[in-house]
């Protein structure tokens, strides 16, 4: 890490999003790179995702002594440093060989918690193996096979992951043109199998042995209903939360049936185009909920000033997605923890510059439209 003046940051090292995209193009093939950096559609919610952002202007305070700000953040009674998650990313072995071992690992370093998805190139019990007891948490895509939906829960537990992150936003594929344009499927490729061939109940529920084949009969699940949420919850003791809520009915719903939580996101714009920016759907779903249960953000979250937006509209914390994905494509786990180290030393620095020293009182940080 260099200094300057107050600020540390990560040398030799792109310092903004752009710089990072334009690095991270450099070392991707057209397929692997188109498949993370587009939109669905014509990507009308992409660039909302981001922009939006610009709608909110930070009204900071003054003579507050920020000189330690507190960024500590207590979710389902377990305390975090930051309140900053890493998003659940499928397939990372398409950016780096290393892939969610590596991301894991560099998320283990700043005790940041990691969400590992369903459609992972290492399994729930490698990247336990990887990380020891750093906070982990499992996002769920529910399978056709319910069983094998409930035994992957099972497993996650058991490895000692702290909550359950079931998606609910791709009952089926967004129509992604890059990806269609390449005709690229890292699915098809085979970069997201780990923890369905570590499965002995999805194993035994393949008719033809071919995994491939078996995940893409099973991953896609329109029917997909509040019964199931409720068939889910009685399988397990960790709190499950909803990922890919953006309608306050649906946030009130969740609180309502006993969900433990929301992360509020439109999956980085890569689902239905043209939905609402995933921070301008994020106050009316804070103020639906109420402080009931814990609110996360993801879809558009590039840099500190981001965090801050968002932690003053009602998130309990942010996750960072494609970000870290461009560091693991440029430079493995010391990419992802020089991702890390920038977008943390951003955040506090914006807190401080705002007047909040301690998250506990960030909602009261005013924000202008
Ligand atoms: C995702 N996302 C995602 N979400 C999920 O629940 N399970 C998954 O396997 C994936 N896979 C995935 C792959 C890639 C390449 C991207 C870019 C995204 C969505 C992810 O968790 C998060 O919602 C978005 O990344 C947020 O948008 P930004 O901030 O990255 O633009």
């Amino acid at each position: 890490m260099a200094k300057v003046e107050n600020i540390s940051f990560a040398e030799n090292f792109p310092i903004s999003y752009i710089e990072l995209e334009k690095e991270a193009e450099k070392k991707m093939g057209a397929g692997g790179f188109g498949y993370v950096q587009s939109g669905a559609g014509g990507e009308e919610t992409l660039r909302k995702n981001t922009e939006s952002f610009a709608k909110y202007s930070i009204v900071p305070r003054m003579l507050r002594n920020v000189s330690v700000p507190d960024t500590s953040v207590t979710l389902f009674g377990k305390t975090y440093p930051y309140p900053i998650f890493l998003a659940p990313i499928g397939m990372q072995r398409l950016e780096h060989e290393e892939g969610e071992i590596a991301s894991s690992r560099a998320a283990a370093v700043y005790h940041v918690p990691f969400i590992q998805s369903t459609v992972s190139s290492y399994s729930i019990e490698e990247i336990a193996a990887a990380t020891g007891s750093s906070p982990k948490w499992f996002q769920l895509y529910w399978s056709n096979h319910e069983e094998t939906a409930f035994n992957m829960m099972r497993r996650a537990e058991e490895a000692g992951y702290e909550a359950i992150v079931l998606t609910v936003d791709t009952v089926m594929m967004g129509w992604r043109e890059a990806d269609l344009r390449n005709n690229f499927s890292p699915l098809k490729l085979g970069y997201g199998k780990a923890n369905y061939e570590s499965d002995p109940v999805f194993m035994s529920s393949l008719k033809d042995g071919d995994v491939v084949r078996g995940i893409l009969d099973n991953i896609h699940h329109p029917t997909l209903s509040w019964e199931h949420v409720a068939r889910l919850k009685e399988k397990t003791n960790l709190p499950i939360l909803l990922k890919g809520i953006l309608h306050p009915e649906d946030a009130k719903l969740a609180v309502e049936k006993g969900i433990d939580g929301i992360i509020v996101s439109n999956h980085g714009g890569r689902q239905l185009d043209g939905v609402t920016a995933a921070i301008d759907a994020l106050g009316p779903i804070a103020k639906a909920v109420n402080g009931l249960i814990p609110v996360l953000f993801d879809s558009g979250i590039r840099r500190g000033s981001d965090a801050v937006k968002a932690l003053a509209l009602g998130a309990d914390a942010v996750c960072l997605g494609r970000p870290f994905v461009y560091g693991l494509a440029i430079g493995g786990q010391t990419g992802v923890e020089k991702v890390l180290a920038n977008f943390i030393e951003e955040t506090k620095v914006s807190l401080s510059l705002a007047g909040v020293s301690s998250l506990k009182e960030i909602t009261s940080l005013q924000l202008i439209r």
